[in-house]
Protein backbone atom coordinates (compact mmCIF):
# COMPACT_ATOMS: atom_id res chain seq x y z
CA UNK A 1 0.00 0.00 0.00
CA UNK A 2 2.93 2.39 1.21
CA UNK A 3 4.60 1.42 -2.19
CA UNK A 4 1.41 2.15 -4.16
CA UNK A 5 0.89 5.76 -2.90
CA UNK A 6 4.69 6.92 -3.21
CA UNK A 7 4.57 5.48 -6.77
CA UNK A 8 1.28 7.42 -7.76
CA UNK A 9 2.53 10.47 -5.71
CA UNK A 10 5.42 10.24 -8.09
CA UNK A 11 3.71 9.78 -10.72
CA UNK A 12 1.48 13.35 -9.72
CA UNK A 13 4.23 15.48 -9.51
CA UNK A 14 5.96 14.42 -12.87
CA UNK A 15 2.11 15.10 -14.34
CA UNK A 16 2.34 18.23 -12.75
CA UNK A 17 4.98 19.46 -13.71
CA UNK A 18 3.81 19.39 -17.36
CA UNK A 19 0.29 20.27 -16.92
CA UNK A 20 1.59 23.77 -15.41
CA UNK A 21 4.28 24.02 -18.00
CA UNK A 22 1.41 23.26 -20.87
CA UNK A 23 -1.65 25.84 -19.06
CA UNK A 24 0.65 28.49 -18.38
CA UNK A 25 0.46 29.23 -21.82
CA UNK A 26 -3.04 29.80 -22.24
CA UNK A 27 -3.34 31.31 -19.23
CA UNK A 28 -0.46 33.93 -19.89
CA UNK A 29 -2.67 34.70 -23.17
CA UNK A 30 -6.16 35.77 -21.72
CA UNK A 31 -7.01 38.22 -19.74
CA UNK A 32 -7.45 35.35 -17.05
CA UNK A 33 -6.53 35.45 -13.25
CA UNK A 34 -6.60 32.32 -10.96
CA UNK A 35 -7.55 34.59 -8.44
CA UNK A 36 -10.60 32.87 -6.35
CA UNK A 37 -13.89 35.43 -5.83
CA UNK A 38 -14.87 35.18 -2.95
CA UNK A 39 -11.56 35.70 -0.22
CA UNK A 40 -12.54 32.20 1.07
CA UNK A 41 -10.48 30.09 -1.23
CA UNK A 42 -8.10 27.11 -0.05
CA UNK A 43 -5.65 26.05 -1.56
CA UNK A 44 -5.64 22.08 -2.11
CA UNK A 45 -2.86 20.64 -0.03
CA UNK A 46 -0.84 18.38 -1.65
CA UNK A 47 -1.45 14.88 -1.14
CA UNK A 48 1.21 13.96 1.42
CA UNK A 49 -0.34 16.85 3.71
CA UNK A 50 -3.74 16.04 2.82
CA UNK A 51 -3.32 12.56 3.80
CA UNK A 52 -1.48 13.32 7.53
CA UNK A 53 -4.57 15.78 8.37
CA UNK A 54 -7.50 12.99 7.17
CA UNK A 55 -8.35 10.68 10.43
CA UNK A 56 -9.39 7.84 8.11
CA UNK A 57 -7.07 5.85 5.35
CA UNK A 58 -7.82 6.84 1.57
CA UNK A 59 -10.52 3.83 -0.04
CA UNK A 60 -10.97 2.62 -3.16
CA UNK A 61 -14.54 3.86 -4.84
CA UNK A 62 -15.95 2.32 -8.10
CA UNK A 63 -17.94 4.22 -10.06
CA UNK A 64 -19.01 4.97 -13.65
CA UNK A 65 -16.98 6.80 -15.57
CA UNK A 66 -18.80 9.85 -17.01
CA UNK A 67 -16.22 10.87 -19.53
CA UNK A 68 -15.61 7.30 -20.56
CA UNK A 69 -19.40 6.44 -20.96
CA UNK A 70 -20.83 8.83 -24.04
CA UNK A 71 -24.58 6.69 -25.09
CA UNK A 72 -25.13 3.68 -23.47
CA UNK A 73 -21.65 2.24 -22.58
CA UNK A 74 -20.66 2.25 -19.26
CA UNK A 75 -16.79 2.20 -18.47
CA UNK A 76 -16.00 1.39 -14.98
CA UNK A 77 -12.96 2.77 -12.80
CA UNK A 78 -12.01 2.14 -9.71
CA UNK A 79 -10.52 5.26 -7.87
CA UNK A 80 -8.56 6.36 -4.63
CA UNK A 81 -9.23 8.95 -2.65
CA UNK A 82 -11.12 10.18 0.50
CA UNK A 83 -15.06 10.67 0.99
CA UNK A 84 -15.49 14.61 0.16
CA UNK A 85 -17.62 15.15 2.99
CA UNK A 86 -14.59 14.21 5.21
CA UNK A 87 -12.39 16.66 3.27
CA UNK A 88 -14.35 19.37 3.46
CA UNK A 89 -14.56 18.99 7.44
CA UNK A 90 -11.58 19.36 7.33
CA UNK A 91 -10.56 21.93 5.14
CA UNK A 92 -13.66 24.11 4.65
CA UNK A 93 -14.28 23.54 8.86
CA UNK A 94 -17.43 21.46 9.74
CA UNK A 95 -20.09 23.71 9.40
CA UNK A 96 -20.18 23.72 5.57
CA UNK A 97 -22.37 21.49 4.87
CA UNK A 98 -25.68 23.65 6.61
CA UNK A 99 -24.67 26.60 4.33
CA UNK A 100 -26.96 27.12 1.11
CA UNK A 101 -24.55 27.90 -1.35
CA UNK A 102 -22.03 26.41 -3.65
CA UNK A 103 -19.18 24.67 -3.43
CA UNK A 104 -16.81 26.13 -5.94
CA UNK A 105 -13.99 23.54 -7.73
CA UNK A 106 -11.74 25.89 -9.57
CA UNK A 107 -8.97 23.93 -12.20
CA UNK A 108 -5.34 24.60 -12.82
CA UNK A 109 -6.28 25.32 -16.24
CA UNK A 110 -8.81 27.88 -15.01
CA UNK A 111 -12.14 26.27 -14.85
CA UNK A 112 -14.83 26.77 -12.41
CA UNK A 113 -17.58 24.49 -11.10
CA UNK A 114 -20.04 25.57 -8.97
CA UNK A 115 -22.10 22.50 -6.95
CA UNK A 116 -24.49 22.98 -4.82
CA UNK A 117 -24.16 22.10 -0.98
CA UNK A 118 -27.17 20.57 -0.91
CA UNK A 119 -26.42 17.64 -3.84
CA UNK A 120 -23.38 16.87 -1.41
CA UNK A 121 -26.13 16.34 1.09
CA UNK A 122 -28.11 14.56 -0.75
CA UNK A 123 -25.77 12.28 -2.45
CA UNK A 124 -21.93 10.24 -1.66
CA UNK A 125 -19.26 12.05 -3.46
CA UNK A 126 -15.45 11.44 -3.18
CA UNK A 127 -12.82 13.55 -3.57
CA UNK A 128 -9.90 10.79 -5.29
CA UNK A 129 -5.98 11.25 -6.23
CA UNK A 130 -5.45 8.04 -7.59
CA UNK A 131 -6.82 4.93 -10.21
CA UNK A 132 -6.24 1.99 -8.38
CA UNK A 133 -3.32 -0.45 -9.75
CA UNK A 134 -2.57 2.52 -11.89
CA UNK A 135 0.75 5.37 -11.98
CA UNK A 136 -0.86 7.17 -14.65
CA UNK A 137 -3.99 9.10 -13.25
CA UNK A 138 -5.60 10.52 -16.27
CA UNK A 139 -8.99 9.66 -18.43
CA UNK A 140 -10.03 10.19 -22.31
CA UNK A 141 -12.37 13.56 -22.33
CA UNK A 142 -14.35 11.50 -25.30
CA UNK A 143 -16.84 15.08 -25.36
CA UNK A 144 -13.72 17.57 -25.73
CA UNK A 145 -11.93 15.40 -28.01
CA UNK A 146 -9.07 14.72 -25.05
CA UNK A 147 -7.04 12.01 -24.85
CA UNK A 148 -5.45 11.13 -21.32
CA UNK A 149 -6.64 14.20 -19.59
CA UNK A 150 -4.81 14.73 -16.22
CA UNK A 151 -7.18 14.76 -13.34
CA UNK A 152 -4.91 15.06 -10.70
CA UNK A 153 -4.34 16.24 -8.18
CA UNK A 154 -7.70 15.76 -7.02
CA UNK A 155 -11.08 14.74 -9.01
CA UNK A 156 -14.47 15.17 -7.99
CA UNK A 157 -16.50 11.67 -8.26
CA UNK A 158 -20.02 10.70 -7.29
CA UNK A 159 -21.44 6.95 -6.41
CA UNK A 160 -23.48 7.05 -9.63
CA UNK A 161 -23.17 2.95 -9.20
CA UNK A 162 -25.35 3.19 -5.64
CA UNK A 163 -27.54 5.86 -7.12
CA UNK A 164 -28.18 5.60 -10.75
CA UNK A 165 -29.83 8.28 -11.55
CA UNK A 166 -26.94 9.90 -11.18
CA UNK A 167 -25.33 8.54 -14.51
CA UNK A 168 -26.90 11.31 -16.83
CA UNK A 169 -24.89 13.76 -14.61
CA UNK A 170 -22.96 16.68 -16.25
CA UNK A 171 -19.49 17.44 -16.80
CA UNK A 172 -19.36 20.20 -14.62
CA UNK A 173 -20.72 17.72 -11.77
CA UNK A 174 -17.16 15.96 -11.98
CA UNK A 175 -14.44 18.80 -12.03
CA UNK A 176 -10.73 17.20 -12.59
CA UNK A 177 -7.63 19.10 -11.63
CA UNK A 178 -9.04 20.77 -8.73
CA UNK A 179 -6.55 23.00 -7.17
CA UNK A 180 -8.82 25.20 -4.99
CA UNK A 181 -12.36 25.02 -3.41
CA UNK A 182 -14.43 27.80 -2.09
CA UNK A 183 -17.65 28.34 -0.66
CA UNK A 184 -19.57 30.55 -2.99
CA UNK A 185 -22.62 32.70 -2.72
CA UNK A 186 -21.72 34.58 -5.56
CA UNK A 187 -24.28 33.05 -8.17
CA UNK A 188 -27.26 34.35 -7.44
CA UNK A 189 -26.00 37.75 -7.66
CA UNK A 190 -24.22 37.71 -10.69
CA UNK A 191 -26.73 35.63 -13.16
CA UNK A 192 -30.05 37.29 -12.35
CA UNK A 193 -29.43 40.73 -10.55
CA UNK A 194 -32.81 43.01 -9.90
CA UNK A 195 -34.86 43.33 -12.65
CA UNK A 196 -34.00 40.43 -14.05
CA UNK A 197 -37.34 38.49 -14.90
CA UNK A 198 -38.45 35.95 -12.26
CA UNK A 199 -39.45 33.76 -16.08
CA UNK A 200 -35.31 33.82 -16.64
CA UNK A 201 -34.26 31.55 -13.83
CA UNK A 202 -34.46 28.30 -15.57
CA UNK A 203 -32.24 29.99 -18.35
CA UNK A 204 -29.89 31.36 -16.10
CA UNK A 205 -29.47 27.60 -14.59
CA UNK A 206 -28.55 26.09 -17.94
CA UNK A 207 -26.37 28.88 -18.60
CA UNK A 208 -24.66 28.27 -15.47
CA UNK A 209 -24.39 24.71 -16.01
CA UNK A 210 -23.56 24.30 -19.36
CA UNK A 211 -21.31 27.17 -20.53
CA UNK A 212 -20.30 29.69 -16.97
CA UNK A 213 -17.76 26.97 -16.37
CA UNK A 214 -15.41 28.19 -18.90
CA UNK A 215 -16.71 31.00 -20.04
CA UNK A 216 -18.53 34.31 -17.96
CA UNK A 217 -20.98 36.96 -17.67
CA UNK A 218 -20.83 40.12 -15.66
CA UNK A 219 -17.53 38.77 -13.51
CA UNK A 220 -18.86 35.40 -12.88
CA UNK A 221 -18.07 32.07 -13.80
CA UNK A 222 -14.70 30.44 -14.99
CA UNK A 223 -11.79 31.17 -16.54
CA UNK A 224 -10.97 28.86 -19.41
CA UNK A 225 -11.94 30.78 -22.17
CA UNK A 226 -12.90 34.23 -20.28
CA UNK A 227 -15.00 35.99 -22.73
CA UNK A 228 -18.49 37.53 -21.07
CA UNK A 229 -20.85 35.42 -23.05
CA UNK A 230 -23.74 38.69 -21.85
CA UNK A 231 -21.42 40.76 -24.32
CA UNK A 232 -20.41 38.25 -26.84
CA UNK A 233 -23.96 36.86 -27.30
CA UNK A 234 -25.38 40.35 -27.78
CA UNK A 235 -22.78 40.81 -31.23
CA UNK A 236 -24.40 37.27 -32.89
CA UNK A 237 -27.01 36.74 -34.89
CA UNK A 238 -29.06 33.70 -33.13
CA UNK A 239 -28.27 31.13 -36.11
CA UNK A 240 -24.55 32.01 -35.65
CA UNK A 241 -25.08 31.43 -31.58
CA UNK A 242 -26.86 28.53 -32.10
CA UNK A 243 -24.36 26.67 -34.32
CA UNK A 244 -21.37 27.41 -31.85
CA UNK A 245 -23.09 26.09 -29.21
CA UNK A 246 -25.04 22.49 -30.49
CA UNK A 247 -21.65 21.61 -32.86
CA UNK A 248 -18.51 23.57 -31.75
CA UNK A 249 -16.21 21.55 -33.65
CA UNK A 250 -17.80 22.25 -37.03
CA UNK A 251 -16.96 25.94 -36.25
CA UNK A 252 -13.37 25.27 -35.14
CA UNK A 253 -11.87 22.16 -35.97
CA UNK A 254 -10.25 20.16 -32.67
CA UNK A 255 -11.80 22.89 -29.96
CA UNK A 256 -12.46 21.99 -26.67
CA UNK A 257 -15.51 23.11 -26.20
CA UNK A 258 -17.99 20.51 -25.63
CA UNK A 259 -21.45 20.25 -27.98
CA UNK A 260 -24.53 21.44 -25.33
CA UNK A 261 -25.98 18.67 -23.98
CA UNK A 262 -24.41 15.82 -26.70
CA UNK A 263 -26.46 12.85 -25.97
CA UNK A 264 -30.46 14.67 -25.86
CA UNK A 265 -32.50 15.03 -28.26
CA UNK A 266 -32.09 17.48 -30.74
CA UNK A 267 -35.31 19.57 -30.15
CA UNK A 268 -34.59 19.58 -26.27
CA UNK A 269 -30.64 20.81 -27.57
CA UNK A 270 -32.40 23.48 -29.85
CA UNK A 271 -34.72 24.44 -26.95
CA UNK A 272 -32.35 24.54 -24.47
CA UNK A 273 -29.53 26.70 -26.56
CA UNK A 274 -32.52 29.20 -27.89
CA UNK A 275 -33.00 29.97 -24.10
CA UNK A 276 -29.32 30.12 -23.18
CA UNK A 277 -29.71 32.91 -26.47
CA UNK A 278 -32.14 34.66 -25.13
CA UNK A 279 -31.35 35.09 -21.71
CA UNK A 280 -27.76 36.82 -22.62
CA UNK A 281 -29.86 38.96 -24.39
CA UNK A 282 -31.63 39.88 -21.72
CA UNK A 283 -28.93 40.00 -19.20
CA UNK A 284 -27.60 43.37 -18.70
CA UNK A 285 -23.63 43.16 -19.17
CA UNK A 286 -21.92 45.56 -16.69
CA UNK A 287 -19.39 47.56 -18.01
CA UNK A 288 -16.85 46.53 -15.66
CA UNK A 289 -17.41 43.75 -13.88
CA UNK A 290 -15.46 43.39 -10.55
CA UNK A 291 -13.72 40.43 -10.61
C1 LIG B 1 -15.36 23.17 -21.35
C2 LIG B 1 -15.29 24.57 -21.63
C3 LIG B 1 -16.40 25.24 -22.41
C4 LIG B 1 -17.77 25.19 -22.18
C5 LIG B 1 -18.51 24.38 -21.13
C6 LIG B 1 -18.36 26.08 -23.15
N1 LIG B 1 -17.38 26.64 -23.94
FE1 LIG B 1 -17.70 28.05 -25.38
N2 LIG B 1 -15.72 27.99 -25.83
C7 LIG B 1 -14.76 27.27 -25.16
C8 LIG B 1 -13.48 27.48 -25.80
C9 LIG B 1 -12.16 26.87 -25.37
C10 LIG B 1 -13.72 28.37 -26.87
C11 LIG B 1 -12.72 28.93 -27.85
C12 LIG B 1 -12.84 28.17 -29.13
C13 LIG B 1 -11.56 27.50 -29.43
O1 LIG B 1 -10.63 28.22 -29.82
O2 LIG B 1 -11.46 26.29 -29.21
C14 LIG B 1 -15.14 28.67 -26.85
C15 LIG B 1 -15.75 29.54 -27.76
C16 LIG B 1 -17.07 29.96 -27.67
C17 LIG B 1 -17.70 30.94 -28.53
C18 LIG B 1 -17.04 31.65 -29.69
C19 LIG B 1 -16.34 32.83 -29.14
C20 LIG B 1 -15.81 33.75 -30.21
O3 LIG B 1 -15.11 34.65 -29.79
O4 LIG B 1 -16.10 33.56 -31.37
C21 LIG B 1 -18.98 31.10 -28.11
C22 LIG B 1 -20.04 32.04 -28.68
C23 LIG B 1 -19.17 30.20 -26.99
N3 LIG B 1 -17.97 29.53 -26.76
C24 LIG B 1 -20.34 30.08 -26.30
C25 LIG B 1 -20.57 29.08 -25.36
C26 LIG B 1 -21.87 28.83 -24.77
C27 LIG B 1 -23.11 29.64 -25.04
C28 LIG B 1 -21.70 27.77 -23.95
C29 LIG B 1 -22.78 27.05 -23.16
C30 LIG B 1 -23.87 26.51 -23.92
C31 LIG B 1 -20.30 27.36 -23.99
N4 LIG B 1 -19.65 28.18 -24.86
C32 LIG B 1 -19.74 26.32 -23.24
C33 LIG B 1 -14.95 26.46 -24.06
C34 LIG B 1 -16.19 26.15 -23.52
Amino acid sequence: MVQTLTAVIRANCVLAGWRLFFLALPMLAGPASAVAQGGNAVIMPDLGALQSRMAVRPDTFTVIEPHLSLNEQQTKIDYVGYPAARVFDVLLGPGWKEIEADIEFRALDGYVSRIEIARFRQYPAYLVFAIKGQTAFTVDNLRQNQKNVPLGPYYLIWDNLHSPELIGQEAADWPYQISQIAISTARKEALLPGGLARQYVEHAGLAQKHCLTCHRVNGYGGDKWPIDLAVRAKAMKEDAFLQWVLNPSAQKPGTTMPPLLVSHPDSERHAAARKIYRYFLALPAQKNPKR
